[in-house]
């Protein structure tokens, strides 16, 4: 069959610039851009708000199945749970001390899973964004690349947004919990993130945004030439 639509996973940890450059990505190609982050993101403020007890993975599947609706284009991205538009709030302090604990839970993981291949599924370009796309999500992506950053790099920038955002200047407590998300991260019994054997690995640290951009557009120019 001959398919003209490309479909790029884009995997690693936070702070690497994965959001900004994987919307830059599918602006410049005129693909479609998933961030599955946010669709966590949704049901862990959905359970927030019913007061589930985040130690207690049953319940939380239990309360995991709720109408979520995400942004599909890099440049009209709004998130809606029900009617309401969630997208600033998904990002605040409360969703992201608690997304983890969801995002833990096999039973989300798997409804969302099957979510995010439908919205793959179209006859558009995508490019896709998480952590396990390229693994579990998307296994036949036409292009995987792996996002990483050193730890002081990540580290440096969220404490820089930090402290845009008026919270105080403490790089060695962002730094520790860098390090202390990384091993769960990567050691979690549930989709751990680390790159698809067939990933390539880009290393951000030394980049501008629009650097790493130009080069995922070369990556892709590339790759999905010799797939079609
Ligand atoms: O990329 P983000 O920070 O918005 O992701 C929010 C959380 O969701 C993060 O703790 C990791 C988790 N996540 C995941 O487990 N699998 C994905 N495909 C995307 C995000």
């Amino acid at each position: 069959m001959t398919r003209n639509a490309v479909v790029v996973a884009v995997d690693g940890p936070a702070g690497t610039g994965k959001s900004t450059v994987s919307r830059g990505l599918a602006r410049a190609m005129g693909a479609r851009y998933l961030d599955t982050g946010a669709m966590y993101r949704m049901v862990t403020l959905s359970i927030l708000r019913r007061g589930v007890d985040l130690a207690d993975p049953e319940a939380i599947a239990a309360a995991a199945d709720v109408p979520i609706s995400v942004g599909y284009d890099p440049d009209h991205d709004r998130d809606f749970l029900g009617a309401e538009d969630v997208s600033a709030e998904i990002r605040g302090e409360a969703v992201t001390r608690a997304v983890s604990a969801v995002s833990a839970v096999p039973a989300v993981r798997a409804r969302l899973v099957e979510l995010q291949r439908d919205l793959a599924s179209g006859t558009d370009s995508v490019v896709v964004e998480g952590r396990d796309i390229g693994t579990v999500v998307l296994p036949d992506a036409d292009v995987k690349i792996f996002l990483t950053a050193s730890a002081e790099t990540r580290a440096r920038r969220r404490n820089n947004q930090n402290i845009r955002a008026g919270l105080p200047d403490d790089y060695p407590t962002v730094l520790a919990d860098v390090r202390r998300r990384d091993h769960l991260d990567s050691t979690r019994a549930v989709s751990p993130l680390r790159p698809a054997t067939d990933a390539v690995i880009v290393d951000t640290s030394d980049m501008t945004q629009d650097q790493v951009v130009a080069h995922l557009l070369e990556l892709v120019e590339q790759r999905s030439g010799a797939v079609r």
